[in-house]
């Protein structure tokens, strides 16, 4: 055989011909550790289909550094193929007619039957899919160190009081009682789970989905706002600017006690070789077991031109709602399947009480779109509340008082 009949074998066997092999450029964020692993099963099966992988990864977490270097790239007529875009911010590219529609793979994939409808509807721009779906991250956890608080002698926190006394058992023990990264989504992040934990889902609600007004500025979320900064006084002074990882990675040396994250901390743990129930613990953060924070990830797929190109998009874009793939791609990312009814016989506890916790919010009412991580509110409301609360945070002289009025404000930004 030729060299190039044994190369048109070879892809043959692998699923795409050399004729209709393209290549799928995709933006994302995902470099840390548990991240990188993850992503690497997305390339490996794109790989598989005989396409190539362009790996466009702009570090730093939730991604505020990745959405720079994209609208910059879509603006010069550059888009990627396919970049990590949730929530509203979906629908405010899809506005300007930059995204491709899908709909040809989701019908032949039975997407509608396979996804929460909510979670469809926001994947969808005037009833046609733009997106695809990866995953379901829980935002609302505590990860723990069991041996920090055996050491300390201390309990695992379900209400505040009880968190507060666990964290002050710890700084006792000489352990960091709560890791922290001084970033502002990290401040956000740990906000909005002190919110849904202090004033409940329905508070939640109108507090950051619908930003009414006399919530952000109420006697509640003068409550929210005191234990949030309360939490500040259990963090080291190195926090400030520290990437989510390195926060975790205290945990999981035992350096510290416990952080507030969303799931894809599980997948440093994992990394790491760590056992749940055993090296680290998750729990839903005090007063939140019975609400939800969900945090989807997906891909926004852009307009291609080549053939070859928008044929390698449509199989990235069937490829992440396989069952295949969202197995081993949650498995590696702390999150879980996004496609109902997938056998989580191989996820961990973490995994399983995050897929039942959702059921069950669901059906309650009390599963929230998370509003620090893009699944809530557009994106200008976000950046000027996400600001707030950090200023908030870093400023020992700012007031609830001044803070609210400032978050009342920041709700009514609108987008440039
Ligand atoms: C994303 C996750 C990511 C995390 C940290 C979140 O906004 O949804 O996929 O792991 O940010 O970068």
């Amino acid at each position: 055989m030729t060299r190039i009949s044994l190369a048109l074998a070879a892809c043959g066997l692998m699923g795409a011909t050399l004729a209709n092999a393209g290549e799928v450029e995709v933006l994302h964020w995902w470099t840390s550790g548990g991240e990188a692993k993850a992503a690497a099963a997305l390339k490996q099966t794109m790989q598989a289909k005989g396409h190539t992988w362009k790996d466009f990864a702009v570090a730093g977490g939730a991604g505020d550094a990745a959405m720079t270097v994209l609208k910059s790239r879509v603006v010069s007529g550059n888009a990627p193929a396919a970049a990590q875009i949730k929530g509203p911010s979906i629908q405010e590219w899809a506005r300007e007619g930059v995204l491709a529609n899908m709909d040809d793979v989701a019908k032949a994939n039975k997407w509608d039957e396979l996804l929460p409808k909510t979670i469809a509807d926001g994947l969808k721009y005037k009833g046609n899919y733009v997106a695809a779906p990866v995953n379901v991250h829980r935002v609302n956890w505590l990860w723990t160190n069991p041996e920090a608080f055996k050491k300390a002698n201390a309990k695992v926190p379900t209400t505040w009081d009880e968190f507060f006394a666990a964290a002050e058992a710890l700084k006792k023990a000489g352990i960091t009682p709560v890791a922290h990264g001084g970033q502002n989504w990290q401040d956000f992040t740990t906000f909005e789970t002190v919110a849904l934990g202090v004033g409940g889902a329905d508070f939640y609600k109108k507090a950051l989905v619908q930003l009414d007004g006399a919530t952000l500025k109420s006697p509640t979320m003068e409550k929210v706002l005191t234990t949030f900064k309360r939490i500040k006084g259990y963090t080291d002074k190195n926090a400030p600017g520290r990437d989510w990882n390195l926060a975790t990675a205290m945990v999981i040396k035992g350096e510290a006690g416990m952080q507030f994250m969303g799931d894809w901390a599980k997948g440093e743990f994992l990394a790491a070789n760590k056992v749940p129930g055993k090296d680290f613990g998750c729990v839903a953060a005090p007063g939140t077991a019975k609400a939800y924070t969900y945090n989807v990830d997906s891909f926004a797929l852009f307009k291609l031109k080549d053939p070859a190109n928008q044929k390698a998009q449509q199989d990235l874009a069937a490829a992440i709602m396989s069952p295949e793939f969202q197995e081993v791609f949650n498995l590696n990312k702390g999150s879980i399947p996004v496609r109902l009814n997938m056998n989580l016989d191989k996820f961990d506890e973490c995994a399983k009480t995050s897929a039942a916790d959702f059921v069950s919010t669901s059906k309650a009412g009390t599963l929230v779109p998370s509003a620090a991580h893009g699944m809530a509110i557009p994106s200008a409301n976000e950046g000027a509340i996400k600001d707030v609360v950090s200023q908030f945070w870093n400023d020992d002289k700012a007031t609830p008082a001044a803070t609210m009025d400032k978050l009342v404000a920041a709700a009514k930004v609108k987008a440039q």
